[in-house]
């Protein structure tokens, strides 16, 4: 039988990596899944209900997992928590691949490494794309937390007393968390706009009732790569970005910042100069602080204040909305392990050959092997 080992995440993260409902399913593949004891408890999901659905609860993580085929977890495990898995096993998490000295001796544990970070965007593994399921919470709970900080109402309100104005909310990089930031504060009746290097985004902006504003060179034309992320842009193309979103920002009460390149460190978008020309009481909301933060002023898990603007560097949005967040990622595993199962037989068969295993799969047999991780494709 396929043993699949869920442990607890660490004190900085809520989520699990099953949910009550995957549970079920994953059993129904013909799994037995071990769950330590209270993992779930910060997602929601109590011992008793990931019992009912039918996991196996556990008093410690070694429990789990002590000869498991499959490790699910949230965040990367050390090299300690999977040595005991059965040789050759297979871990699916978020594993931060490109921390090279923390996967170098997770590698050389021999197990099989999935990271779901590195998901192909196609639509057979649209169902398993993590960074989207994580990435909309994250966009949701960012203009949530500004509305909070703001201080002021968002909507324009017309009231015998007087008018209350609407809150001017600018977002920097729509991908999947800025098209949920843009739709989150149009429903809080907030005055948008927002900003993008990918000429795609331009319909999806407009489409979302916001004002698109963006430097649209030729530069801008090729933006997007055939994986549909942005590539990094040229020095002459931010400098035309910078002046435009320099006297863009000013007039703005909160902005979001999202704007990410794969693998790289987050695009420098606003200069403290910038913060300091926004009105006092303004909130920045940067969601891209774990890569480094697309604000100059931004310290990563931390709220600042620079001239009484506020700057929140957030380091796990999607984790301060454990149960959804938690349910969601869940069936993202869910999804991606349907593939290892062969259903008549109800063991694990692994094709290696396919798209979706080879583009996550990252260690194998002791060494790296994903072409983004190759040390000559490092630049
Ligand atoms: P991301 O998290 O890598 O980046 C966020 C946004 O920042 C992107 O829209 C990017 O263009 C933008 N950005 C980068 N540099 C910038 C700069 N200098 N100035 C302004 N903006 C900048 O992107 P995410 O959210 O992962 O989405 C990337 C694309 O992939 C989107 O088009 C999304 O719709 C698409 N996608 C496709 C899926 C599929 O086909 N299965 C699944 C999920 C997303």
């Amino acid at each position: 039988m396929v043993t699949i080992a869920v442990t607890a995440e660490g004190p900085d993260e809520a989520r699990v990596a099953v949910s009550p409902e995957t549970v079920k399913k994953l059993v129904a593949l013909g799994a037995r899944v071990r769950v330590e004891q209270g993992a779930g408890s910060r997602s929601r999901f109590s011992d008793e209900a990931l019992k009912a659905a039918g996991a196996e609860i556990v008093p410690a993580a070694a429990d789990a997992l002590a000869g498991a085929d499959i490790l699910l977890k949230v965040r990367r495990p050390s090299a300690d928590e999977v040595k005991s898995l059965k040789p050759g096993g297979l871990v699916a998490a978020l594993l931060d691949p490109f921390d090279t000295t923390a996967i170098e001796p997770l590698a050389a544990t021999g197990m099989n490494l999935f990271s779901m970070e590195f998901m192909p965007r196609i639509s057979r593994a649209q169902s398993m794309d993590v960074l989207s399921s994580q990435a909309n919470l994250a966009g949701y709970k960012a203009v949530v937390d500004a509305a909070s900080l703001f201080g002021q109402a968002l909507p324009m309100m017309m009231t015998a007393a007087g008018t209350v104005p609407a809150a001017k909310v600018f977002i920097m990089g729509v991908g999947v968390a800025g098209l949920q930031a843009i739709a989150t504060a149009r429903r809080l009746g907030a005055v948008v706009s927002a900003t993008d290097v990918r000429p795609a985004t331009k319909e999806q902006v407009a489409s979302l009732g916001a004002k698109f504003v963006a430097v649209e060179d030729d530069e801008f034309k090729e933006a997007q790569t055939a994986a549909g992320y942005a590539k990094p842009m040229s020095a002459a193309y931010q400098a035309k970005q910078a002046a435009l979103i320099a006297d863009h920002i000013k007039g703005q009460d909160i902005v979001i910042t999202t704007a990410l390149i794969p693998g790289r460190p987050a695009p420098r978008l606003i200069t403290r100069a910038m913060v300091e020309s926004m009105k006092p009481g303004s909130v920045i909301v940067d969601l891209a602080a774990e890569l480094g933060g697309n604000c100059e002023a931004t310290v990563p898990g931390e709220t600042v204040e620079v001239g009484g603007v506020k700057i929140v560097g957030p380091l796990n949005l999607a984790g301060s909305v454990p149960v959804n967040a938690s349910s969601l990622y869940a069936k993202n595993l869910l999804a991606f392990l349907e593939l290892f199962f062969d259903k008549t037989e109800k063991t694990l068969q692994v094709n290696w050959d396919d798209e979706i295993v080879k583009g996550t799969l990252i260690a194998k047999d002791g060494r790296i092997v994903h072409p983004n991780l190759a040390p000559q494709s490092a630049s």
